[in-house]
């Protein structure tokens, strides 16, 4: 079990962004705004009893969705060969575009960082936390945040990583995340990004946790030419200038990086484009934060 008295550098009242304090081990408490919140199998619940109602409908209908669409609850040793090994999926391409992404931003991290010495990381929109539990390997610290706490595909699933590679799981809402103002080196927003309903909102609150000089990376996030209707289900497809705005109106400078895809994402984007589809690609975005204001 994680000693939370060693997170609280990190983590922050989701309503103010400032420090908690850690009243007992199953509570951790906002000075400042005088609310609460609860740590229950072992996770900290990290958003007001409101917001934790809307996470949990939405986490609720989340993994209902999973189920209906073919996605099954992986086993142990599924989770810990993520995204390496190829666990069984109802889209074939989408393990090996994962897989593709996770070399590039590996290889970005080490020869351009932030190191891990550089400061703690947050995942946001972990999900079963496999990239934090990469990260935790790679020798960073690592606080995982989503909406689910679900064992199949929130939250809870992340205890297969813990003896291998700990990191901090924590309930909480993407768009008000629970972390400390100026905390953070790197925030990542791996596969969920598209579920922010205030796209500059959510890039501000994630900027505002970073360091002077801190890096945000957005990853296999569907980017169109203009925004589009996702699946219906509170994701959509950001717009590339939507998204280059609303970076910058974060006080974010974006560097694009398109990934090159292997050549069954190319034939799959080709028969897109013959049958009329909305194309939409997935590259990597890392933005810079001022090292002064
Ligand atoms: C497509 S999954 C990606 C999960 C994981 N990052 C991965 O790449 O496998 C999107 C995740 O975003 C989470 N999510 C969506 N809206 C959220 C919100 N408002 N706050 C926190 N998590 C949210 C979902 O619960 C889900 O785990």
């Amino acid at each position: 079990m994680q000693d939370l008295s060693c997170w609280l550098d990190v983590l922050g009242c989701p309503e103010c962004r400032g420090p908690l304090r850690l009243e007992a081990t199953d509570r951790l408490a906002c000075p400042t705004c005088g609310l609460d919140y609860p740590v229950v199998d072992q996770i900290p619940r990290l958003a007001t009893a409101e917001v934790r109602r809307r996470l949990d409908a939405f986490a609720d209908e989340y993994r209902r969705r999973r189920l209906a669409e073919g996605w099954q609850p992986l086993s142990e040793a599924d989770l810990l060969g993520l995204p390496e090994k190829e666990p069984p999926s109802p889209f074939p391409l989408y393990w090996p575009l994962r897989r593709e992404t996770w070399q590039i931003v590996r290889g970005r991290l080490i020869t351009a960082g932030p190191p891990p010495e550089a400061g703690p990381v947050a995942d946001l929109g972990a999900g079963v936390g496999w990239l934090s539990y990469r990260l935790a390997q790679a020798g960073y610290r690592v606080v995982a945040v989503d909406a689910s706490v679900d064992n199949a595909f929130g939250l809870a699933a992340a205890r297969a990583y813990q003896a291998v590679a700990p990191f901090l799981a924590v309930q909480g809402d993407l768009e008000r995340p629970p972390l400390r103002r100026g905390a953070l080196s790197l925030v990542l927003f791996n596969a969920s990004l598209h579920y922010a309903s205030d796209l500059v909102g959510t890039l501000r609150a994630a900027a505002a946790a970073l360091q002077p000089g801190g890096l945000l990376m957005v990853l296999d996030t569907p980017i169109a030419e203009r925004p589009r209707r996702g699946t219906g289900h509170g994701d959509r497809h950001l717009g590339r200038r939507e998204l280059d705005e609303a970076l910058a109106a974060a006080g974010l400078t974006a560097q694009w990086v398109e990934i090159y895809r292997g050549p069954r994402w190319r034939l799959h984007q080709a028969v897109a484009r013959l049958r009329g589809n909305d194309l939409f690609d997935f590259p990597l975005v890392m933005a810079d934060k001022p090292r002064s204001p």
